[in-house]
């Protein structure tokens, strides 16, 4: 007897529950896909060691904190799990450093402990009373190693006041483990989307030079080979769409997951021109570019970042016509590109993410995204104009003779349709 097909609707549900897009994947989601950087913060926090892990959106970071977290425990490592985005930006430092240590108690169950020393050094200034509340009331309530997590760093950003004495304060706590041995249970790591020196630029006083920078990755075919579990075909189908899908994605976490999940939904994705049928409805389409999240958040992190949004543009213009552009990590328009995701580093090269990317942001986007760009054009159209009159200058100079009619600035020829528009 041929087992029964089950109703479409099951078949959804199956496909949406194994695969999970957007938010935090749960500590035991099965299409967890691990990275080399899920062994190396692990082996980095067990060292004690600070770890950050600073990069684009959507690349999995609390994911990976959340599952890091649960190992961790599983170790006999106390841990707290700080989500900046719960304590809000309109607030005093005192009132940031409060609720963070109260985000702490609560984790810790030491509320009324921290509670009362906080009330009682009132004296101190914000950071101090959070700093030493750590150090004299929970490492001492607790034994053994303690890691605090803090998620969403970047949010610090928005705050009416300065953080850099935050960071500087985690950095002087690993210095000061020589002296008091204590702190050597101390272990911070941040994750979020901002470059170390958008948090703090005093290199005397950072963390981020002390520190192990986790790098995550998109997938590898090898590393996303267990996405394929979820696709509901026979194993060689289902390998042979997941190829299809990391064709597109080139493994961006989201991108893949979204992908996977719509094709596990519609069993009639057999083939090749299939699978590029579901990217072109779900990506590429001009209402889909609107809708997806991740290409959303690409978009208005490039758009209305506060730097150059036309030099970003126009680096990632000659990217986008894959010129060289050898990767450089003091070039601030090279971290805008890499933080926003639109880029990747290939053999230190910068190249576009992937195809999907590609076609989406594509030259026409550059062009009409471009900030003043007709301004541009016409700039560079009486700058051309100017050289031709210089020109024609020259050779009248040097033959005595004008060969043509000289040229007024509103005489210029249309610009060149070969000419680049960025
Ligand atoms: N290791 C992973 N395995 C499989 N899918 C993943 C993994 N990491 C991330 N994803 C996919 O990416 C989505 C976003 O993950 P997550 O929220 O952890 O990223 P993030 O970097 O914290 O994002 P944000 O910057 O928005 O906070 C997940 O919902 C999931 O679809
Ligand atoms: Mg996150």
């Amino acid at each position: 007897m041929t087992e029964p097909t089950p109703a479409p609707e099951a078949h959804v549900k199956a496909a949406t529950q194994f695969y999970i897009t957007g938010g935090t994947l749960p500590r035991d989601a099965i299409s967890y896909v691990p990275r080399h950087a899920d062994e190396e913060l692990f082996d980095g926090l067990m060292q004690g060691e600070f770890c950050y892990v600073l990069t684009s959106r959507q690349m999995g970071k609390s994911s990976l904190m959340v599952r890091t977290a649960a190992r961790l425990r599983e170790q006999g490592v106390t841990v707290v799990v700080l989500d900046l985005t719960a304590l809000g930006q309109n607030l005093t430092a005192e009132q940031w450093y409060d609720g963070l240590l109260n985000l702490v108690g609560r984790q810790l169950r030491l509320e009324d402990e921290l509670e009362d020393f906080w009330l009682e050094h009132d004296r101190l200034g914000p950071l101090q009373r959070w700093m030493r509340a750590v150090r004299e009331v929970v490492l001492t309530h607790i034994s053994g190693p303690l890691v605090i997590f803090v998620d969403e760093i970047d949010t610090v950003r928005s705050l009416p006041f300065s953080t850099d004495e935050f960071f500087a304060a985690i950095r002087e706590s690993y210095n000061r483990r020589a002296e008091e041995p204590g702190l050597r249970h101390l272990t911070f790591c941040l994750l979020g989307v901002a470059t170390p020196s958008d948090l703090i630029r005093d290199t005397h006083t950072t963390p981020f030079n002390i520190g192990r920078r986790i790098e995550l990755s998109d997938f590898t075919n090898q590393e996303a080979a267990i996405l394929a579990d979820g696709l509901r075909r026979n194993q060689n189908r289902n390998l042979f769409l997941l190829k299809k899908v990391m064709h597109w994605t080139g493994g961006h976490p989201y991108l893949t997951q979204r992908f996977c999940q719509v094709v596990a939904a519609d069993s009639s994705v057999q083939s090749g021109q299939d699978i590029d049928a579901v990217c072109k409805a779900l990506f590429l389409a001009p209402q889909a570019r609107e809708r997806d999240d991740n290409l959303l958040f690409v978009r208005d992190r490039l758009l209305r970042s506060e730097g150059d949004v036309a030099g970003a543009l126009d680096l990632y213009g000659d990217i986008w016509h894959k010129k060289r552009v050898p990767f450089d990590d003091t070039n601030q328009l090279h971290d805008n590109l890499r933080l926003a995701g639109i880029v990747r580093i290939y053999q230190n090269y910068l190249k576009v993410r992937n195809r999907i990317y590609d076609h989406v942001f594509n030259r026409h986007w550059v062009s009409t995204h471009m900030p003043d760009a007709e301004l541009r054009r016409q700039r560079r159209a009486f700058r051309l104009g100017l050289l031709r009159a210089s020109g024609v200058f020259a050779l009248v100079l040097i033959t005595g003779r004008c060969p043509l009619r000289p040229l007024s600035y509103t005489h210029l020829p249309a610009p060149n349709s070969n000419e680049r528009t960025w």
